[in-house]
């Protein structure tokens, strides 16, 4: 009789988020890991800050001791290298560095880079000296930067209140050195949710070609910890081999079967993604 062992299995695709974490499990670091187990990959998760919150609001942000954050890499390193890497929040200038310098020191794969600075509730996730340090040492290391149109305005400078606004905001930020930027089209133009177009378009720029990922828009409130889900099934979608518009394009068909299984947790929460659907 043979039997299988842990030692005989194959080895599993490997993906790491460096992230900040969401106690609630709805964003963030905890988010990342339910999205890595959802695609059956292995995931590391380093975390760059507490952060005490629910799906609400954010209650206090507790950054990590960046030498504590390049001790986790260095640690998890040592025994594995992951085979895909996404980043989240980083907190601040000096994470940021520490950062930019394990994913050099150690040869990582170049990230996904989720440029995340404000929660939906307005509270800082990234300082300022973060954002500039941010997009200094780690956009021109990144495989691909996740701006939503939020962010996206912000580092361009560009007002996207039209299609050719989108695509000068992607060349813009392009410019600041990664090899890839996917602009969200998660929130529509207007704040009036009523408007809202039945479809949404995620736009790729490589520096060459621009690529449009149209997908139904699922109606409803959203939910909670959307990006950080996308850009970590990007990265699982590329642990697991597939090519960057392909692992795109899974990770919208991903999150558009897990927003329409969400769910509250209390009356005034946002929705929850159900990471584990199918
Ligand atoms: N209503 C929707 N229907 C279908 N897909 C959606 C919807 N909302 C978001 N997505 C998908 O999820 C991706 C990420 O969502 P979004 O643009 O809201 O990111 P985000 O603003 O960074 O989210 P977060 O608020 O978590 O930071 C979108 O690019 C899109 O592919
Ligand atoms: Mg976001």
């Amino acid at each position: 009789m043979t039997r299988t062992t842990a030692h005989d299995s194959p080895r599993p695709a490997v993906a790491m988020t460096i992230a900040g974490g969401d106690p609630g499990g709805g964003a963030g670091l905890q988010a990342d890991l339910k999205t890595f187990a959802a695609h059956r990959v292995h995931g590391f998760s380093v975390i760059t800050a507490v952060i005490a919150q629910n799906s609400v609001r954010v209650a206090r942000v507790a950054p990590v001791a960046p030498a504590l954050v390049a001790a986790q890499i260095a640690t998890l390193v040592a025994e594995r290298r992951p085979d895909a890497l996404k980043t989240g929040a980083l907190a601040d200038a000096a994470i940021v560095r520490a950062v930019a310098r394990s994913i050099a020191r150690f040869d990582l794969p170049a990230p996904i880079v989720d440029p995340v600075m404000l929660s939906t509730s307005g509270a800082r996730l990234l300082d300022r000296a973060g954002e500039r340090a941010l997009v200094k040492s780690i956009f021109p290391l990144a495989r691909l930067v996740t701006p939503n149109r939020q962010e996206a305005e912000a580092l361009s400078g560009i007002a996207i209140d039209s299609p050719l606004a989108m695509r000068a905001a992607a060349h813009a930020i392009h410019r600041l050195g990664p090899r890839a930027v996917l602009i969200k089209g998660g929130h529509p133009p207007r704040a009036d949710n009523s408007s809202a177009p039945r479809r949404l378009v995620d736009l790729l720029f490589d520096g060459r070609a621009f690529v449009e990922f149209s997908v139904p828009r699922v109606p409803g409130a959203g939910a909670h910890g959307t990006g950080c889900a996308f850009a970590a099934a990007i990265a699982a979608g590329l642990a697991r081999g597939l090519a960057l518009e392909e692992a795109i394009r899974a990770a919208q068909r991903y999150l558009g079967r897990a927003l329409r299984a969400a769910y509250r947790l209390s009356p005034a929460g946002r929705p929850i993604l159900d990471h584990g659907v199918r």
